[in-house]
């Protein structure tokens, strides 16, 4: 039967990313198991039947690095539009800029500030700091960097919705990624590069697997055919859920955060026609059941349409794996998963991307981390070992 240099398990960023380094850099043969039914995971993008718009079936993806590392090798599978992403928040009937900047401050505090001392000294005169062993939660975090009332309107509401408990029961960090800025720049990211793929996430994800070295199964679960495969495969890179891999150990489930996404289609509406003032808009109240609603019409090179499409997206416990709870029963019961996974790697099992490390990745940290891992495990083989056949 037919064998492969590497098994890899999942089509996503971080599986792509290191069947493409193994089949261009060292010619090994890789077969690719993928349980969905199309590659990309879940930056996966398609064109929408209704409406001829392209859109993100696991939410909107917007990819921004300050890598150069990263950036030059995302170049290389396709053609890249230059865009900035920018966020609104609808609250109390208005729209402002968010992550919170000095012209958010000013609309909802009534100031006037201008520039960075004048607005990094009334955030410092509403913060509540934390006390000296730092913020404990996500409530302090975010009291303690925008102030009390800014946190009531814009962080409480939208992290229960998004969290589904109260910011005081999460790690600071999950606010804390948040950052609040002391000038009027709207922009989402300040990473030097950011950019969308010209023809969506999937065409250029095809890019990384076009190497005929390359062979891809989809719409198969790799616990499914591992017995069929066993002995076939010189090393597996694993990159689904860690908690899937060791069902067996006993060890309880880890717990994500899914998201529900709900289409909505506004036909002819007109080519310049859209529904919202930009592709991303949080609401943060507790009177509207969504978070976020993004119109994707608003993305360069989409396809022209009379039409435009928002989707609203709800949190909830249930559904595909999104985002890793960070709690302290998580952070505990990884450790143990990850303990096995260590002694795994002994039989060339590695896990990779951010359903096998239980962490959030951005895709240029997936990107990055998948290449970094490439480069750990080609200089540990050993030189000259002859590829299995
Ligand atoms: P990913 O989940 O993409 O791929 C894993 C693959 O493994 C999946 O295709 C899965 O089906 C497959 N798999 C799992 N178990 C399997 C099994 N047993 N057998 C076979 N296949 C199996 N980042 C960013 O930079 N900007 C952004 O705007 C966003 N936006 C965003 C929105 C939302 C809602 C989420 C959840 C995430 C983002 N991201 C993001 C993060 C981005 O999605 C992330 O960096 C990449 O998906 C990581 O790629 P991976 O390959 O690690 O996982």
């Amino acid at each position: 039967p037919r064998k492969w240099d590497v098994c890899v398990v999942g089509a996503g960023l971080s599986g792509g990313v290191i069947a493409e380094r193994y089949a261009t850099l060292r010619k090994q043969s890789v077969l690719i198991v993928e349980k969905r039914r199309h590659i990309a995971g879940n930056c996966y993008d398609f064109l929408d039947d209704q409406t001829g718009l392209r859109l993100n079936l696991y939410g909107p993806h917007n990819f921004h690095t300050k890598l150069t590392n990263v950036w030059d090798y995302v170049k290389r599978f396709g053609r890249w539009a230059h865009y900035y992403h920018k966020k609104l928040a609808w609250s109390e009937g208005r729209f402002v800029p968010f992550p919170l900047n000095t012209e958010t401050l000013n609309t909802i505090y009534d100031q006037h500030l201008m520039g960075a001392n004048e607005t990094a000294a009334f955030l410092a005169k509403i913060a509540e700091p934390c006390g000296p062993g730092g913020c404990s939660n996500s409530e302090q975090q975010s009291v303690a960097s925008v102030g009390r009332a800014a946190y009531n309107q814009f962080y409480r509401g939208y992290t229960l919705k998004q969290w589904g408990v109260d910011p005081s029961q999460l790690d600071a960090l999950v606010t804390g990624r948040i950052s609040v800025r002391s000038d009027f720049d709207n922009r989402y990211f300040t990473d030097r590069y950011q950019s969308q793929p010209r023809d969506g996430y999937t065409r250029w994800m095809a890019g990384i697997l076009s190497d005929p070295l390359i062979d891809l199964v989809l719409g198969v679960d790799w616990f499914d055919v591992q017995q069929r495969l066993a002995g076939r495969c010189g090393k597996l890179i694993f990159t689904g859920p860690i908690d899937h891999y060791f069902a067996d150990s006993g060890l309880p489930k880890l717990t994500y955060r899914s998201l529900r996404f709900e289409k909505l289609a506004v036909l002819n509406i007109g080519e310049h026609g859209y529904y919202q003032p930009g592709t991303s808009v949080n609401y943060p109240e507790m009177a509207v059941p969504f978070t976020r609603s993004t119109e994707y019409k608003h993305y360069p090179g989409q396809p022209r349409s009379n039409h435009t499409v928002v989707v609203r997206e709800t949190s909830g416990a249930d559904g595909e794996p999104y985002y890793p709870v960070p709690n302290p029963r998580n952070h505990a019961l990884y450790a143990k998963y990850k303990a096995l996974a260590d002694k795994e790697a002994l039989k060339g099992v590695h896990f990779v991307g951010r359903l096998a490390n239980y962490k959030y990745f951005n895709m240029d940290q997936a990107i990055d981390n998948a290449l970094r891992i490439f480069d750990g495990l080609d200089r540990d083989s050993a030189p000259g070992r002859p590829p299995v056949k």
